[in-house]
């Protein structure tokens, strides 16, 4: 596996969920396949979970790890070809990617969207860049727009959790105060999609995904009916992804609090598990109720982020 955005690139999703089962039993079991072998992992953006899963994942298989912070002490680099660099970038992505794969074996990228221009951040301009000028496998540890790391896992935890052969999975729009990318919700309705579930989204109108992503699935705008029988309720605020409303790209059209996640819309499903992805704002996105309930996923899924990264990583190195 050379690339790693999208579900397909994993091939088969039952097959890879029963390598995660066995990852899951035995963490070390991969860990002379690291053996001189170096992931570097690169982050434009904070992160917490990726950040520690990813290495700790290549501490399973028996990897060097190196992690580079490009705004904590390395040169602020420019990312567009063609610009007159007189400002305050010092060097040039396209001499930084093949400095950097001159180092490791296996390349990972965090590097959120800008919400300021749809084309720019749906081309994914950085990570091809990556893809194309390293000459090494490369993955998103999210990206412009998708987090597959993250798709994985909570496809990982519903697989760990569920009760009946084929759940149904909602995902909902909850409101937050900043202008959020699309990448976790585009990647958890493309692999949700993609898997043997049965899924539905919810949002306001405006907040339509990508049909990339959806393909033709039309979100339900009321959200009761959207949650009703849930068996697990996916939580998560984005911005608009400006499919129905170019202009509106990347901005916050809905702070509506109703749209929270609490006790009430939990009575309304199937006593259904709760996700998210984190990091989350409580009592924005989800009350301390439903959070702190039973039946919150928030950390087995994150925990899950390590055997995720471990599948992905161990594909990696098989086709080096
Ligand atoms: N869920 C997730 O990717 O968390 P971080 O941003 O902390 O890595």
């Amino acid at each position: 596996m050379n690339t790693f955005l999208y579900p397909s690139d994993l091939g088969n999703l039952s097959q890879a969920l029963a390598e995660a089962a066995e990852i899951k039993r035995d963490r070390y079991r991969h860990q002379s396949l690291g053996h001189n072998k170096t992931a570097l992992l690169i982050f434009f953006n904070n992160s917490l979970r990726t950040r520690l899963s990813t290495q700790k994942a290549a501490i399973n298989l028996g990897m060097n790890v190196m992690v580079l912070d490009i705004n904590q002490g390395a040169w602020k680099l420019e990312t567009e070809r063609g610009v007159v660099m007189d400002g305050d970038k010092s060097e040039h992505l396209l001499e930084a990617i093949p400095v950097m794969s001159s180092y490791c074996d296996i390349i990972g990228v965090r590097t959120f969207a800008h919400l300021d221009n749809r084309e720019a951040d749906y081309s994914e301009s950085i990570l091809r860049q990556f893809i194309e000028h390293s000459g090494k496998p490369v993955f998103s540890m999210e990206s412009a727009t998708v987090h597959p790391l993250q798709a994985l896992a909570d496809l990982i935890t519903i697989e760990q959790y569920k009760k009946t052969e084929r759940p149904k999975v909602v995902m909902t729009w909850a409101p937050h105060p900043k202008a959020l990318p699309q990448a976790v919700p585009n990647s958890f309705a493309q692999w949700m999609l993609a898997a043997d579930v049965d899924f539905i989204y919810t949002c306001p109108k405006g907040y339509e995904l990508d049909p990339q992503f959806v393909g033709d699935l039309q979100p339900e705008y009321d959200q009761q009916k959207a949650m009703a029988g849930a068996d697990f309720v996916y939580a998560k605020n984005w911005s608009c992804p400006g499919v129905t409303c170019p202009a509106d790209y990347g901005k916050v059209l809905s702070k509506d609090m109703s749209w929270m996640v609490d006790t009430d819309h939990m009575a309304l499903t199937n006593n259904a598990y709760f996700m998210h992805c984190l990091p989350v704002r409580r009592n924005m996105i989800v009350s301390d109720d439903v959070i702190e309930a039973p039946t919150s996923l928030v950390i087995p899924e994150a925990a899950n982020r390590e055997i995720s990264a471990t599948v992905v990583l161990k594909r990696m190195l098989e086709s080096l």
